[in-house]
């Protein structure tokens, strides 16, 4: 029983492999393109961003608000993103010595977070750069990381796959269908699903 679950296991390591080779985008060639934001598109979609409940700002204001919200939304992603990395290294100790298909897996899956932490400080220098002064993202990211470290490894790895799903729940129904918002945005935000 055992042992057919190690192969029912390796194989699902190579297939994680074989995916993260065929969907493999860079930041600059695939996503970015030369691109920069521009002010008069909305970032984060109403259905996020909650806009409706902002009723005594005008449409400007609104559009600005979504910038602001976006802007922290990409920063969240590469909070979390921290302890993700760290628990995936973690866990391929366990495969240092063993089964060199699943550290591949956890090795790419970390190389792959790493990405997507630069994407997101990419985007906050970006949206910097057209956004007044004064933003700020008080958080520290390794304080956070330590905190979620600190629980157990499945309640860590639950939360994980929660940010997993709604990550592709957002894009689906409240970033793809906004016809308002910034295709670099919306770029930034299909690559990382
Ligand atoms: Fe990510």
């Amino acid at each position: 029983m055992n042992a057919i679950s190690k192969i029912h296991d390796s194989d699902r390591y190579a297939r994680c492999i074989q995916t993260s080779k065929r969907v493999r985008w860079d930041i600059d060639k695939d996503v970015i393109r030369g691109r920069r934001f521009d002010t008069n598109h909305k970032f984060l979609p109403d259905g996020l961003a909650l806009a409706d409940a902002f009723t005594t700002l005008s449409a400007d204001e609104k559009r600005f608000v979504s910038q602001i919200q976006g802007r922290t939304y990409a920063n969240v992603f590469g909070l979390v993103e921290r302890f993700i990395n760290a628990k995936v290294l973690e866990l391929s100790e366990d495969h240092w010595f063993g089964d060199q298909v699943a550290l591949e897996a956890l090795v790419r899956f970390s190389d792959e977070e790493l990405k997507h932490q630069a994407l997101f400080r990419r985007v906050d220098a970006m949206v910097g750069d057209i956004l007044p002064g004064g933003y700020r993202f008080d958080i520290d990211h390794n304080s956070v990381a330590h905190a979620v470290l600190g629980k157990s490894t499945w309640a860590v790895l639950a939360l994980t796959l929660d940010i997993e799903l709604f990550t592709q729940l957002h894009y689906r129904q409240s970033i793809d269908p906004d016809p308002q918002l910034s295709e670099l945005f919306k770029d930034v935000f299909l690559f990382h699903w």
